[in-house]
């Protein structure tokens, strides 16, 4: 799949030539599907010889969209990120340079710096050895003390970053290149203009559900009409379209509102087309652009098998410029998170149940392509 022509997104939310898709969907009753329906072994998601191997070569020594450039918006910035429960610390230090550590004083392993901020350095809350935001160590409480070691080796100890289409991407571990790993679908992500994102609130959930079920709840409408009768079943329509981009994939929906354009010439369709476009980035993250923001859901493991966690940050395309703006935003991020929370979660985790009680196989329809694309992907990174 090639990348949209990027100049187009200045002047509208989604390109035109994927709102023009989702149109013919709708309009001719379609959906973009696999040619059959597959089954998955229901153990994929409570083995746990798999699980070790999930984590080890997927997790530990991945690469993974962790946030926004746009979260360390001036040289002496930092944040920190939970990363498949890794502590991981990301700065921009005067040289504006993006960096990012484990979180993990070299002393003896405590968290140097928690949520995000300004400073000049980072100061360790058990024995006060304090580090600059580019890593070096700048003091230590008794230093004498320490006099045997280099002090050019205590720095905090880096990890691969980079920035991809304005989000940051991270290895957990030295041989990894982030870039590389995103490099099949960074040209299709510029037309999201990450880089004027501004993060408005976050939720985090943890299920009794594996990783992958969390994750696999997010990519079909099938079920909307059933499990979201209340909530979503009147605004989203049922006919997607899908793209892959090598390991990572794109797919989208028409929402409300696209019957008004069925008939209308397409000179005077509007800027922000009805639709959401998701992309899920691998392993587990999924990016969701509405007409009016972006939500990117973290999906991590959990400590065994039949757990995980989730991770909902909410941001706004612009920066956020007064109060009432930021709690609109909010109010929009907290209806999802219920959203996913009350009803979509609980399915994950009911689905679980299903696989650790003994079912045999979980089925994957024709109408349900990213869930096969997904599948196929996770099992072949493992092979
Ligand atoms: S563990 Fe950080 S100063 Fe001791
Ligand atoms: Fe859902």
């Amino acid at each position: 799949m090639t990348a949209i022509d990027n100049e187009r997104a200045t002047t509208e939310r989604f390109p035109r030539e994927l709102v023009r898709r989702l149109v013919d969907n709708y309009r001719n009753k379609t959906l973009d599907h696999c040619e059959a329906a597959i089954t998955e072994p229901a153990s994929v998601f409570t083995d746990p010889v798999r699980f070790q191997r999930e984590l080890d070569v997927m997790f530990r020594h991945g690469a993974h969209i962790v946030g926004w450039t746009g979260e360390l918006p001036r040289p002496g910035t930092f944040v920190t990120k939970d990363v498949a429960g890794h502590p991981v610390l990301i700065t921009r230090a005067e040289d504006g340079e993006l960096r990012a550590f484990r979180n993990a004083c070299t002393h003896r392993g405590a968290q140097v710096a928690e949520g995000c901020g300004e400073a000049r350095r980072l100061t360790c809350p058990y024995h006060a050895w304090s580090f600059e935001l580019n890593g070096n160590l700048a003091g230590q409480p008794q230093s004498y003390a320490f006099d045997a070691l280099d002090k050019s080796t205590l720095g905090l100890e880096p990890l691969p970053v980079a920035s991809v289409a304005g989000l940051i991407a991270v290895g957990l571990s030295e041989d990894v290149d982030p870039a590389a790993a995103f490099a099949d679908i960074e040209p299709e992500l510029r037309w999201c203009g990450y880089e004027n994102h501004e993060v408005v609130c976050q939720h985090t959930f943890q299920l009794k559900a594996n990783w992958k079920i969390a994750f696999d709840v997010n990519l079909e409408t099938y079920h909307v009409d059933y499990l979201h009768r209340e909530t979503l079943s009147n605004l989203v329509n049922h006919n997607p379209i899908y793209d892959t981009f090598g390991r990572h994939a794109r797919w989208g929906f028409p929402t409300v509102g696209v019957e008004h354009l069925v008939d209308l010439p397409e000179d005077q369709w509007p800027a922000v087309g009805p639709a959401s476009i998701i992309h899920t980035l691998f392993p587990s993250v999924v990016l969701l652009e509405t007409p009016v923001s972006c939500q990117m859901f973290r999906i991590y493991p959990g400590r065994t098998v039949g757990e995980c966690t989730v991770d909902l940050t909410e941001a706004a395309l612009t920066p956020v410029t007064n109060d009432e703006d930021r709690a609109a935003r909010k109010r929009g991020a907290d209806f999802a998170a219920l959203v996913v929370g009350k009803e979509d979660f609980p399915a994950a985790e009911q689905c679980q149940r299903g696989a650790e009680i003994g079912l045999k196989n979980f089925v994957f329809g024709a109408n349900e392509p990213m869930l096969q694309h997904w599948h196929r992907t996770w099992n072949e990174a493992l092979a």
